[in-house]
Order: structure tokens, then sequence, then C-alpha cells
């Protein structure tokens, strides 16, 4: 089956391409580099054509508010245009557990505006709502760094390995549309300052992790259920302390 993954390149992209790889199917990556781009739509219609899947796991380089929104609107519109016009059967989105929670994030809010697309759009889809990625912690950090200290919120999250979210949507991207949304989560849940604490301490990174429960989070605040999934989520195997014995040189 010819499935073209957009942002193929990316973190979960390029995971998600290499394991329909070895189930066998014809995955193309598709990203900027390769030629083609969601958001000006140059080069869709030649990779989409004869592929039966879209998967769009695209990100959108910059987040601020203008321009992140911009990112998941237009290539949005783009990429359901263009699978129209090639007879794609099946759409697959990957979005964020909570993302309907914080509407104070511009991230978010244009996480909402893409779902928004893909559920009034003209095609079989499924959304993925998947939790932060382990691999994810340290641009958490990052985005909370004021001089030495990052301020964190002390709020529940459930996070998981990117290599089980992109072996979910490779199961999912070759099932029938379930024209709903389905949430993915890791095993377990942690206060996010202290997961933060955590990953910083074990990669010897001198920056200090202070609790704030007014610290945001992408532009928003957050309390425990913000991120955390509901009752039918499905859960990812992956434990943090495997993945980080892996992950850690
Ligand atoms: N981070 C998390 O914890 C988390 C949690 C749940 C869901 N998500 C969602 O997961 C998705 C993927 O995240 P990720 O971390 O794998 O992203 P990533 O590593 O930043 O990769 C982004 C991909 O998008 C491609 N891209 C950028 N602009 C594009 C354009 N104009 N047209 C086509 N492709 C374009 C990039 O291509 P180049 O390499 O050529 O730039 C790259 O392949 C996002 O939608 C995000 O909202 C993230």
């Amino acid at each position: 089956m010819k499935i073209v993954v957009i942002g193929g390149t990316g973190l979960i992209g390029s995971k998600l391409v290499e394991k329909l790889r070895k189930d066998g199917h014809e995955p193309l990556a598709a990203s900027p580099d390769s030629g083609v781009n969601a958001l000006t739509g140059e080069g869709l219609a030649g990779a989409l054509e004869g592929a039966q899947v879209v998967v769009d796991v695209a990100n959108a380089p910059a987040w601020d508010d203008a321009a992140v929104l911009d990112f998941f609107q237009t290539a949005s519109r783009n990429l359901l245009a263009a699978e129209t016009a090639a007879g794609v059967g099946h759409h697959v989105t990957l979005s964020v557990v909570g993302t309907d929670r914080l509407p104070e994030s511009g991230y978010f809010r244009a996480k909402v505006a893409q779902e928004e697309l893909v559920k009034a759009g003209p095609l079989p889809y499924t959304i993925v709502r998947a939790t932060q990625f382990f691999e994810f912690i340290g641009r958490i950090a990052d985005s909370s760094t004021e001089g030495d200290t990052v301020r964190l919120s002390p709020a529940l999250v459930q996070p998981e390995a990117a290599d089980d979210v992109a072996s979910t949507l490779a199961d999912v991207a070759v099932g029938a549309p379930l024209n709903d949304t389905v949430e993915l989560a890791g095993p377990e849940a942690f206060r996010l300052d202290e997961l933060a604490r955590r990953v910083l301490e074990e990669s010897n990174d001198p920056r200090e992790v202070t609790a704030d429960v007014h610290a945001r989070y992408f532009g928003a605040e957050l309390d425990d259920r913000s991120l955390t999934p509901g009752d039918d989520a499905r859960i990812a195997p992956t434990r943090f302390e495997d993945w980080f014995s892996q992950s850690v040189k």
C-alpha cells in the first residue's frame, strides 16, 4: 500500500516510514527537503499519485501564535484538497491529548484548528492524539528556561516513547478510517517538574528545575487534567525508565 507520510523526515515521521517499510508497505517520506511542501502546496500532487493513505505528522517550524495557526490551517487545507484530487481514502493526523483544554496556548489553538479542518473535510479520517514524547522533555525544559532556572508546572503528564507513537500510527494507517479521535498515552503518570529534573540531572545539565503552578506550558497554565488522557486511551508499552536507560549514553 502506498502511504505518504507528510513530515516523514521528523522524529515521528522517520520512525513511521521505517516501520511501514518493514511491514511491506510503500511509504513515501514527504517534506520540504524532498520537494513536498504542505504549506505552499509544492510537489503535493506528484507525491500523492497512487497513494491510498496520507499520515500528517508535520510540525510547524515557528511556534508564535500567528505562524503556527497559519501553518496548521494552510497545510491542512492544501493536503485535504490534494488528497481529494488524488483519490486518497484515509487521512491520519497526529495531534495532542488535551489540545481542546488549552485555549490559552497559540500552539494548541492551532492544533484544534487542524483537527476541525480534518473533521469537517471530505476525507475519511482518523485523528490520533498522543501525549508528550519522552524525547520532547528536553525541549519543554528549554522553553521554560530563564537563566539557569527552569520553571515548570507540577501538573501530571503521562508521556510515551516516540517509537510507540509511530507503531500506533503504523497500525492506524493500514486500518479502516475511524472517522473519530483516539488517544494514546504512556503507561505511567509523572509530575512534569519532577520528570524534567530527572532528565536534566542525568544529563549533567546544571539548570535547576523549580515547580510553579502558574508556570505556562507553551502559553497555558496546566492542571492535572490538562495533558492526561481519558479512560479509553490506548496505553503504549514502553516505560520511562526503560527508555531512559537506553537513551542516556
Ligand atoms: N512533541 C510532542 O511531545 C508531541 C506530542 C503529541 C503530538 N505531537 C505532534 O506530533 C507531530 C510531529 O512532531 P515531531 O516532533 O515528529 O515533529 P518534528 O520532528 O519537528 O518534524 C516535523 C516534520 O515536519 C516537516 N515539515 C515542516 N514544514 C513542512 C512543510 N511546510 N511541509 C511538509 N512538511 C513539513 C519537517 O520537515 P523538514 O525536516 O524538512 O523540516 C519534519 O519532517 C506534530 O504535529 C505535533 O503536534 C507532538
